[in-house]
């Protein structure tokens, strides 16, 4: 079976003031298409910059990166852009919501940009999802980190993903929330197929997953594939 995402000695480094600083370090491994996966490991070990990369967002220093058999080293921003529209859904840990934009508007744009119809309908639906309904007007200034999230979270899962990633998805959220995000993530796996790679400090949550890459340090230092 091809796998949905293959990363073949991934390496990720900075240069300032002369010195060298190696974030991710000869990183390999792949992840198959419907299955559940955690990242954990220490702050600064490099989860957020590894996500990134696996998605499409940054470009590695060396190394291969196959996201649904696409080739994502070898494309411009523009054609990795294209390839993140149609394939995958990315919950920032910061969110990056688009401000200028109201919390409708921000779940509406990835629709947009596929030429869906009746986007707003839609939006209005995942927005109800995460229980931000009553929100929809309100601009991301004007939402608690949570419900910014949430908005997050609905608009990550409005172009139906492949691939999921998040990034901390329950870092800002109260038990109960936490508890409905995580449900409705899993569910995207179970209804969709869709395959999720979490980033996460939370172990119960890393150990609701089938596979756990643990990360210290630029590194890969273990994977449990639970049976
Ligand atoms: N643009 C950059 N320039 C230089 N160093 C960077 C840059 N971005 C990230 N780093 C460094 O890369 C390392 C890994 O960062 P990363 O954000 O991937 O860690 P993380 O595992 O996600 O941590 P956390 O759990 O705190 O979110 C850090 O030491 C960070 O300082
Ligand atoms: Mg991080």
């Amino acid at each position: 079976m091809t796998p949905i995402l293959n990363i073949q000695d991934l390496t990720k480094t900075y240069q300032s003031t002369g010195q060298t600083l190696t974030v991710l370090d000869n990183i390999n491994f792949s992840l198959e298409e419907g299955s559940t996966n955690a990242i954990i490991g220490p702050s600064g070990s490099g989860k957020t910059t590894l996500l990134g990369l696996c998605a499409g967002l940054d470009r590695s220093s060396s190394g291969m990166v196959e996201l649904n058999g696409i080739r994502l080293d070898s494309l411009n921003e523009d054609a990795r852009a294209q390839v993140r529209n149609q394939y995958v859904g990315f919950i920032f840990q910061n969110f990056q919501l688009l401000p200028t934009l109201t919390a409708l508007e921000n779940v509406m744009v990835p629709l947009e940009l596929r030429g869906e119809k009746h986007i707003r309908q839609q939006a209005l639906e995942l927005l109800d999802k995460v229980g931000l309904a009553d929100r929809s007007h309100h601009y991301p200034t004007q939402l608690s980190g949570g419900e910014q999230q949430r908005v997050s979270l609905a608009r990550a899962f409005s172009n139906r993903p492949k691939i999921l990633f998040a990034d901390e998805p329950t870092g800002n959220l109260d038990a109960e929330t936490s508890e409905k995000v995580v449900k409705l993530i899993f569910d995207l796996n179970r209804e969709a197929g869709t395959t999720l790679v979490l980033v996460t400090h939370d172990a119960e949550l890393a150990a609701k997953t089938q596979r756990i890459i643990r990360m210290k340090g630029g590194k890969i230092i273990g994977d449990d594939i639970m049976g």
